[in-house]
């Protein structure tokens, strides 16, 4: 909100927002994708068959299912797999059904921003996984970081899936990385999800594709602030444009302005110009290479135990402990 000449803000969204759309180059951040109508669109573009990276994940998991639970308990002395970011457990499912069936002694904690996402993952886990302890909690990254070093009293295996790193710049993924690892017991263990660097076509497609899914994805965003804080972004005058730069193996999208218009976003007092071809950034999808992840490692006081890919090499599960 706009008083004489300071601003204060009710919600980070608002600042973020404000922040965003004031800056040059403007930028919003992807977090905000994630309304209800986000998270449908982004388990439309995990069905798509040019968003490889879902198929790929459940390969590395089915492939290496038995070794990977060995690594995670090799005695079978019991531990929590804590997941960040859970969503609907599609993946993760295929761990737990083997652990349950051998006889590994598991709680599963999953932990996500949309309460809606761990009912149903709650319900289905009933259904199909009835001898599974669950225990779930809502919240975002940022508040699990917090609690996670008193959340279990057991071996704890931490899980990020999905290359939801990937959302972050080299800095902020160390960040997080650090915040995990300053969480972790000597015993306790890291395993993450990472989109590798693959032919750019490949990755293009993927976060551009032809039935425009992503697109609405992308735009989604300008749709929220029209309705949160009461703007009139027309999507219809913005492009969705992807870019893949393979030296750094970093995707990024844009909105676009196709013309010269102005906004208005009433609840932040705030009018805003975009000239014409005028861009928005608003997410980088980072593409790793095995150096990299070592870096990313070596820099957050972590130790690469183990990696698993599928067959492709699309993509790679790593298994960390605290250096
Ligand atoms: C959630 N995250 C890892 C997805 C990605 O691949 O960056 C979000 C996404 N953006 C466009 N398509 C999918």
């Amino acid at each position: 909100m706009n008083t004489d000449d300071t601003v204060t803000f009710t919600t980070q969204f608002e600042e973020d927002v404000y922040t965003g759309l004031t800056d040059f180059p403007k930028h919003l951040s992807s977090k905000y994708f994630y309304d209800k109508t986000g998270d449908k669109l982004f388990q439309d573009i995990m069905a798509m068959p040019e968003y490889y990276l879902t198929n790929s994940e459940h390969e590395v998991l089915s492939l290496h299912t038995r070794p990977i639970l060995h690594a995670f308990d090799s005695q079978k002395e019991g531990f929590d797999l804590i997941e960040l970011g859970a969503g609907d457990g599609l993946k993760t499912k295929i761990l737990l059904k083997y652990a349950i069936a051998n006889k590994y002694d598991v709680q599963y904690m999953p932990i996500d921003i949309s309460q809606n996402a761990l009912n149903g993952l709650s319900n289905s886990l009933q259904n199909e996984i009835p001898d599974l302890k669950v225990q779930a909690q809502r919240g975002t990254y940022f508040d699990i970081l917090k609690q996670l070093k008193t959340m279990s009293t057991r071996k704890k295996v931490i899980m990020v899936l999905g290359s939801n790193i990937g959302n972050l710049l080299h800095p902020q993924a160390i960040d997080f990385l650090k915040n995990i690892q300053e969480a972790m017991n000597p015993d306790d263990l890291l395993f993450m999800g990472f989109d590798l660097k693959k032919n750019p076509q490949t990755i293009l497609d993927a976060y551009n594709d032809s039935t425009g899914i992503t697109a609405a994805f992308n735009k989604n965003v300008l749709v929220r602030i029209n309705r949160e804080l009461k703007a009139n972004f027309d999507p219809s005058k913005f492009k969705h444009w992807e870019t893949y730069d393979p030296e750094t193996g970093t995707a990024k999208s844009y909105l676009v302005s196709t013309e010269r218009q102005d906004v208005e976003i009433k609840n932040l007092d705030l009018k805003i110009s975009f000239d014409a071809w005028e861009s928005i950034h608003t997410e980088i999808s980072q593409k790793y290479d095995h150096p990299i992840i070592k870096w990313l490692a070596d820099e957050s006081n972590l130790k690469v135990l183990d990696q698993f890919s599928d067959n492709k090499n699309y993509y790679a599960n790593y298994l960390f402990t605290v250096k």
